[in-house]
């Protein structure tokens, strides 16, 4: 199976040169503003010349996948180096037709895409969006993500984007994005996990990467001896770049044109509430030792604070390995992690096995979340007094082929209750009950519990990201 990417292969470089960045591999700055920007009426050539220009000219802010790499690796080799600013381009249904009217648009074919976010309102259980945050409930035609190293040099590139479409359009909110860490270095969400650690991945180097991480030693996916068996593949990440990537229908003529869908959801996190239910379900669990007592929230998310996927542990006891992913939920029903834990609703690790092997479901998307807001505490200290209840969050991203099957297949079995609602982000009745096993790797006796909702929707929108060559040609 080699569908993976070498990214310093020429042969790679037309698909790479034709995609925007950010899709096959996040663009890691630290510092994020998505810029939601609607066009007023009759300006549709300014429009169409200021996209032109974000691709072509001096001013051209957005970087090709190729380009992004290039700047990826630079960082990496010295922190201390200007990467500069990172910029993609993202259009909505509504934005297609304001620039072609009502024919083209109809060719991205997505069906949640064409009629954007708020219709799909009823479907996710999501609140009204009429009580969204007036920002959001205004027609967004597009999205502007700019990324930087630094804070004010990221202000000053969102003025100048200001200054250049004052002419013709508004922008109807600025979502603020800030990377959170641990004492670790690890980047977190504002409930203190550690996230971003399992995700498809595109390219040659970061298979590698994971197979070192992962102490994989054995590809032959065969347990030959029972002392190798912590060293084979029993979840493969691997993807192909269909599974985000898919060809871009308005620049038909150009064979490297691709492009992808794209999701973003402002959630709210009520950080205090989660923290005071997850020790609550504790005392439900009777997880009072000191060995144990991170086991509820890990049960909730699938993983510790630190990372530790719950399902590797051998013990009680929270391993301390944040980056492992090799695993699929073979302890049996809930023994560790329960099956509406976040991480296994989402991605439950069942599906298509090649040669015995766990492969990545075509459900799995791209994440390229960010936090949003500020704290003054330290998210890992244990405590629940000093802990906000809101104005921070989630910047939830993710590029997909399809966001019916992809996101919104993924949101719909996080809420569904057959098997209790997703504690993190099932959305609708909460009263049902999701079954625990607090008793260590045995499947009985089960626990009882239901878990209040603390991540909330402020708004969002469904968008495509075009190919280089839409955006040169337009
Ligand atoms: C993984 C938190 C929203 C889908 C994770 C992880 C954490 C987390 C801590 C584990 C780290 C990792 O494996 O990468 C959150 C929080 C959210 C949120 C706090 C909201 C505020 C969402 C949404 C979706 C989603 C809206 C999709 C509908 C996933 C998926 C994984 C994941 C697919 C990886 C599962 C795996 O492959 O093992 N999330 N998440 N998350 N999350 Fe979320
Ligand atoms: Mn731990």
């Amino acid at each position: 199976m080699s569908v993976l990417l070498d990214p310093h292969s020429l042969a790679n470089r037309p698909l790479l040169d034709g995609i925007q960045g950010n899709i096959l591999k996040s663009h890691g700055r630290p510092h994020t503003a998505n810029v939601f920007i609607h066009c007023r009426p009759n300006h549709v050539d300014e429009a169409k010349t200021w996209l032109h220009s974000l691709v072509e000219g001096e001013d051209a802010l957005i970087q090709s996948g190729y380009a992004q790499l290039r700047s990826n690796l630079l960082w990496k080799e010295n922190q201390a180096i200007d990467t500069g600013l990172f910029a993609c381009i993202h259009i909505s249904a509504a934005g297609y037709r304001y620039l072609f009217g009502d024919g083209k648009n109809t060719e991205l074919a997505d069906k949640p895409f064409q009629r954007g976010m708020k219709a799909s309102a009823a479907l996710l259980n999501d609140p009204d969006p009429e009580s969204w945050e007036s920002g959001f409930q205004a027609e967004i035609h597009f999205m502007l993500l700019l990324a930087y190293t630094h804070k004010d040099l990221l202000e000053a590139s969102v003025d100048n984007v200001n200054r250049a479409i004052q002419s013709f359009a508004d922008v109807t909110t600025i979502a603020w994005g800030c990377a959170l860490k641990n004492a670790e270095g690890a980047g977190i969400e504002h409930f203190g996990y550690v996230d971003g650690i399992s995700q498809p991945l595109f390219f040659e180097d970061e298979w590698e990467t994971y197979k070192k991480n992962n102490n994989i030693k054995d590809e032959a996916r065969d347990i030959k001896d029972e002392k190798d068996k912590d060293t084979i593949i029993k979840f493969d990440p691997r993807a192909a770049k269909e599974l985000v990537l898919v060809k871009d229908p308005l620049s038909p003529k150009d064979p490297n044109a691709w492009g992808s869908y794209f999701v973003f959801r402002k959630l709210e996190q009520n950080v205090k509430g989660f923290k005071q239910e997850e020790a609550i379900l504790a005392g439900i669990l009777g997880f009072r030792e000191e060995d144990d007592k991170e086991r509820a929230g890990a049960m909730l998310v699938g993983r510790a604070e630190d990372g530790s996927p719950i399902e590797l542990d051998k013990k009680p006891g929270l391993i301390n390995s944040a980056l492992l992913n090799n695993f699929a939920y073979q302890s049996g029903n809930n023994a560790k992690c329960p099956f509406h834990g976040h991480t296994r609703k989402t991605n439950p690790r069942v599906g298509p096995v090649e040669e015995g092997v766990q492969v990545a479901n075509n459900r799995v998307m791209a994440r390229r979340g960010i936090p949003y807001g500020n704290r003054t505490d330290d998210p890992n200290d244990g405590n629940i007094y000093n802990k906000p209840t809101d104005k921070v969050g989630l910047l939830f991203m993710s590029y997909q082929a399809s966001i019916k099957d992809q996101f919104e297949f993924v949101q719909t079995q996080a809420n569904d209750t057959q098997e209790g609602i997703d504690p993190v982000i099932g959305q609708g009745d909460r009263s049902a009950k999701g079954v625990f096993c607090p008793e260590w790797g045995l499947t009985e006796p089960t626990k009882k519990a239901s878990f209040a909702q603390f991540v909330n929707l402020k708004g969002g929108e469904y968008f495509f990201a075009p190919s280089m060559s839409f955006l040169k040609n337009i």
